[in-house]
This record gives C-alpha cells, sequence and structure tokens, in this order.
C-alpha cells in the first residue's frame, strides 16, 4: 500500500537545491550529478504519516503523488508565516512545516487554500510536546460531537459540544497532500536550521535560490469514497498485488464470569461490562500509549474487576442470579464499529457462536455458549474517561428516552443506587435529560432493545481530557510516567511504521 521516502532533498529538475547538509560542501550541493544528488539527501526516521481514508462520501486523509512529493520549506511559526506564504512566496510549491501550536484546521484550511503547498510536516518532537501538555494548550482531531450520526440521536446539530477542542482534522479533510508528524528532536533541528540559514525571508526581500526543500513520499491509494474503493478492491483479480483499500476494524474482547451456560430461558440474564480499547490521532502509530485518559483510563478499572471477580470460588460466582460479559470493544473511534459488529451478530443470531461453522466437534456442542440476543441483556453499565475526576467525583450518564419507560427507569435507578453505594467515590446523575455521551451503549438502544443502563465517567457534560482522541493523549498528561516519557523507545521509525503498513495490507 504505502511507501515511505522522508527526507529533505534538491530537486533538480525544478531547479533549486538543498543547500542543507551540514556535511558537504557547497562545490556538492551545486554539482548536478545524480549522485551527489544522493548524496546531499538526508533521510529522516522518525516520522509518522496521516493516513489517507474514505468515509460513506468522501475521501479524506492524507497521501502523496505517486513519486513523492517536493516543495521548499516554509515554517509556520506564526500567522505572519502563514500571510508571507500566502502574499509573498514566490518559490511554490512550498512544504510547509508547522510548529505543534499552529496546527490547527483554521491554519491548515488556510495554507491548503493557498495552492502553494505540497506537502505538511508537523513538529512532534519532545519539546513541543512536553509545552503543549504542560500548559494544556488544548488540542482534539476527532469531532466535536464524536461519533455523530452513528450513534441513538439524530444529533444533526450537535446540542452538546462534548469534545469541544475538537477539530476534526481526522475525520474530514482531504489534505490532498501529504502530511506526517516528526517526532526526533535533532531531525526536526535540523529542517530548522536549515530554514533559518537559507529560506527565512529577510524584511522584504524574497530568499533567494539555493533554497532549503524537502521531499515526502507515502502515496497511499483510495478511490472516491467507500462503497466504490471495496467494490474495486473486492474484485481486484488475485494477480494484482496491491489492492484499494482496507477496512478498519479489529477483534472485540470478551469473557463470561460464571462457568456455566448463563439461562437464557426465562428473563434476560445478562450484565454487559463494557468499555472501549482504541483510541485513534491524526497520526498514524504515533504513539502506541496514545489513549491513555480516553480509553485506558476505562479498560484498567474493567480489567481490574475482571480480575476481582475472576478470583472467587467457582460456586461463588455460579450462585449468582445474573452473570457478567466484560467486554472490550474495539474500533469504537471510528463510528462505534466494534459494539455494531456486536449487536449485529446478536440480532441474526451469530453471537457468541457462528452457526455457519458447521464443523464443530460434538464434545464442544456441551460446553457451547447457547445464543446471545440484545432481549438477553439485563443491565449495560460501560465505563468511559474516568481518569480526571475531580475528587473522585463521577457522573452516571442515561438516556433520557429509555428512561420514559417506568420499568427501565426504576432498574437504571438500581444502578446507580449501586454504584453510589460502592465506597470512597461520589457518583453523580448527569441531568435526566441529557443525552448519554458518545458511547458504545447508544448502539445497543439503538437495536430498539429497552435495556436499563449507564455510562460512568469523569465529566458532566464535555469532556474534561481537552486531547480526547489526539497525539497528545499520552500518560505523561495524566502526571504518570514523566521520567520516561522521553524515551525514543516510545517513539516508532518510519520503518517499523511502514513494515507494519506492509504486513497488514499484503
Ligand atoms: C513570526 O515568527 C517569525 C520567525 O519565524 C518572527 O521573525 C516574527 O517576528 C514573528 N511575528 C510575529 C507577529 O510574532
Ligand atoms: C431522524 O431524522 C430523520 C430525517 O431528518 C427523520 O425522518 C426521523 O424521524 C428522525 N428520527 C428520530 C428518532 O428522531
Ligand atoms: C465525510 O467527509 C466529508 C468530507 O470532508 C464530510 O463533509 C462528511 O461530513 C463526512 N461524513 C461523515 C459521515 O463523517
Ligand atoms: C528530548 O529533549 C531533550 C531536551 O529537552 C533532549 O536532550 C533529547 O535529546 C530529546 N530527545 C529526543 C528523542 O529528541
Ligand atoms: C538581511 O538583509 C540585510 C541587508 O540586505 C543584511 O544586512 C542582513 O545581514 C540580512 N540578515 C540576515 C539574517 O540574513
Ligand atoms: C433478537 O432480538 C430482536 C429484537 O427483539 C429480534 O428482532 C431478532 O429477531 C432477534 N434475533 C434472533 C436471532 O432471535
Ligand atoms: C417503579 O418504582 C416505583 C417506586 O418505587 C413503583 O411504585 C413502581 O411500581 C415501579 N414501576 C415498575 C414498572 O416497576
Ligand atoms: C527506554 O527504553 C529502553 C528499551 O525499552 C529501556 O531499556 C530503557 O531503560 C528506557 N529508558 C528509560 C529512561 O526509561
Amino acid at each position: 500500500m504505502a511507501t515511505f521516502r522522508v527526507g529533505v532533498a534538491g530537486d533538480r529538475w525544478r531547479q533549486f537545491f538543498v543547500c542543507c547538509v551540514l556535511l558537504f560542501s557547497s562545490r556538492h550541493v551545486y554539482a548536478k550529478d545524480r549522485a551527489t544528488y544522493r548524496m546531499i539527501y538526508q533521510d529522516i526516521s522518525f516520522a509518522s504519516p496521516c493516513i489517507r481514508r474514505t468515509n460513506a462520501t468522501h475521501q479524506v486523509g492524507c497521501t502523496s503523488n505517486l513519486n513523492g512529493n517536493t516543495g521548499v520549506i516554509h515554517l509556520i511559526e506564526n500567522q505572519t508565516d502563514i500571510d508571507w506564504l500566502q502574499d509573498k512566496g514566490s518559490h511554490a510549491p512550498y512544504m510547509a512545516v508547522f510548529n505543534a501550536d499552529m496546527f490547527k484546521r483554521e491554519n491548515i484550511e488556510k495554507i491548503l487554500k493557498t495552492g502553494k503547498v505540497s506537502g505538511i510536516v508537523v513538529d512532534h518532537s519532545n519539546h513541543t510536546r512536553k509545552e503543549i501538555i504542560e500548559e494544556e494548550r488544548w488540542y482534539s482531531s476527532d469531532k466535536s460531537c464524536p461519533n455523530q450520526n452513528f450513534g441513538l440521536y439524530n444529533d444533526t446539530e450537535c446540542p452538546i459540544q462534548w469534545n469541544p477542542y475538537g477539530d476534526g482534522t481526522n475525520f474530514d479533510i482531504d489534505f490532498g497532500v501529504p502530511v506526517f508528524a516528526l517526532t526526533h528532536e535533532v531531525e526536526v533541528g535540523f529542517i530548522r536550521d536549515c530554514y533559518f540559514e537559507h529560506n527565512h525571508p529577510n524584511g522584504t526581500a524574497q530568499p533567494e535560490y539555493p533554497l532549503c526543500s524537502m521531499e515526502l513520499d507515502d502515496f497511499m491509494f483510495a478511490v472516491k469514497d467507500t462503497p466504490t474503493c471495496m467494490w474495486r478492491t473486492e474484485r481486484t483479480s488475485n494477480l494484482e498485488t496491491s489492492h484499494y483499500c482496507d477496512p478498519i476494524g479489529d477483534k472485540n474482547v470478551w469473557g463470561f464470569a460464571k462457568n456455566k451456560k448463563p439461562d437464557l430461558a426465562s428473563s434476560p440474564s445478562i450484565i454487559i461490562a463494557a468499555t472501549q480499547i482504541d483510541a485513534t490521532s491524526l497520526f498514524y502509530r504515533l504513539n502506541p500509549r496514545v489513549g491513555s485518559e480516553s480509553v485506558v483510563s476505562g479498560f484498567v478499572p474493567l480489567l481490574a474487576a475482571a480480575e476481582a471477580i475472576g478470583k472467587l470460588k467457582k460456586e461463588q460466582k455460579d450462585a449468582f442470579d445474573l452473570d457478567i460479559m466484560f467486554t472490550f470493544f474495539n474500533g469504537e473511534s471510528y463510528d462505534y464499529i466494534g459494539s455494531s459488529r456486536i449487536v449485529y451478530d446478536m440480532m441474526r443470531g451469530y453471537f457468541p457462536n457462528n452457526p455457519e461453522d458447521e464443523e464443530e466437534d460434538k464434545d464442544k456442542e456441551k460446553t457451547k455458549l447457547p445464543q446471545i440476543n440484545v432481549t438477553d441483556i439485563a443491565y449495560f453499565l460501560e465505563l468511559k474517561q474516568l481518569g480526571l475526576g475531580d475528587e473522585s467525583t463521577y457522573y452516571a450518564h442515561v438516556d433520557p428516552i429509555s428512561q420514559e419507560d417506568e420499568e427501565v427507569y426504576n432498574r437504571t435507578e438500581d444502578i446507580i443506587k449501586i454504584l453510589q453505594g460502592a465506597g470512597d467515590v461520589t457518583v453523580e446523575k448527569a441531568p435526566r435529560d441529557q443525552p448519554l455521551p458518545p458511547a458504545s451503549f447508544q448502539r445497543f438502544l439503538k437495536s430498539g432493545a429497552k435495556i436499563p443502563g449507564v455510562v460512568l465517567t469523569d465529566h458532566k457534560k464535555e469532556f474534561k481530557n481537552g486531547f480526547y482522541n489526539s497525539r497528545y493523549d499520552i500518560p505523561l498528561f495524566l502526571g504518570i510516567d514523566s521520567e520516561t516519557w522521553e524515551n525514543d523507545t516510545v517513539i516508532l521509525p518510519i520503518s517499523e511504521v511502514r513494515d507494519y503498513i506492509n504486513s497488514i495490507s499484503s
């Protein structure tokens, strides 16, 4: 699917050259032969790409041209730099090198609109990360209403901006150019030095050749929109090595507390205790630890609960009236992929066993779980974003529509009472008329089943986490791991990202 070649390079076909080379004399820089051109090329090893994606109607995200994109480096540190590029820059195309703070939707759109930009890189080296996180300069690449239109409500207008700092850059901008985050201090420094030495506008004068430039290469296929792309991919013959697109998604993880089959004959008999295990950011695999608040703060408590209950004796667990299904949904950041799949499978009788697997041996038949439908769910408890509670106060959110049913209302109250009696934490009710925050539970309610349930969070209204689904949602932000966060190994080298992409797309 993708090849990556990031470098600071001259493009002799366009008659401008990189002078960035600290290692070589200017004689080499001006030399015209290809071998020398290679020598002045400085590879970048620590970078993370923005990926091309499609939604139902459009393609979004980033890609280079087939042979890569080249441009003159222009640093964007403030509005003056944007205006200069727009009004004065006469050496297009440019590679816009954003400092972390300037990389926001409004500035991105301005830069793209000039039509003079062939690529974008963003400084995500450790000092900028630290500055942004410590000064809480909130930024989120998700939408202000995450998963809008895929949940329970007809929220065309986003009545509650759960994620007020979300600018949607990860979901609805078609950049049309390659975009990378650079993660290594030294490599960013190299580009900046090169810029200030050769490209920085001095007063009104245009900087003249030789200029420092950069090449970005990460061509990715995608065709128009999701239906078209999947159709093309499906009819690609085996002889062709590449295909056009891969569906996003991963495996949900679930397990039951009891060791015996749930009794589904009578009334609903399963409690779903759920959370989500995926996080995202505009940049692919930028940091394996992204999602520390939005995700980890929810799934760690659930794992702990599963472990604690798992340690009970078999007889104790089997005496429970209801069974607990611990569920970790995967892919929720993108239109609730994980929970949608489980609900879909439950409703057509494919959960947890696929009836088409006829080869099942007879011994297994005895231990096989019965099929579970959405109507078998007695209660639903979902944990979301629990890391930033003030004074251990948490909020129990409920769905106002299903609460109109008196029985659902009563049973939901029961859950809240149990939570409130649970110990050293305060559990407050979120306003009754307020819709649920973005949560997997919405997909279950959307099935029409009457399920009493609660979504427990650290926020009453807007997310406390202003870095939701962004590259800054890392442990440092929660004040953990501040010793080790600078460790290079956290940042994947570009070669690993490339290998990973090749492994999943071949
Ligand atoms: C913008 O940044 C440039 C350096 O890139 C600096 O020379 C200039 O003074 C800054 N302008 C403003 C308005 O801060
Ligand atoms: C959602 O909106 C559509 C069209 O705007 C409307 O037909 C439908 O009834 C609405 N559904 C609900 C549950 O409000
Ligand atoms: C798909 O992307 C387009 C183009 O950016 C955007 O306008 C639209 O809202 C997106 N659709 C969804 C469902 O997110
Ligand atoms: C991170 O920043 C420190 C200085 O703040 C620097 O010494 C170190 O080399 C940087 N690490 C990386 C990987 O850039
Ligand atoms: C800017 O130009 C002036 C006059 O052309 C020159 O004296 C000065 O050294 C230049 N500054 C830089 C940073 O190149
Ligand atoms: C699951 O329950 C739904 C809602 O009651 C129902 O429409 C559906 O047919 C059921 N599925 C199966 C396989 O029984
Ligand atoms: C709900 O609770 C109220 C008060 O405890 C009770 O009077 C009512 O009968 C309950 N309704 C149902 C449907 O259980
Ligand atoms: C960084 O990671 C490496 C490899 O995992 C480890 O050996 C090293 O101790 C770590 N350094 C710090 C400061 O955590």
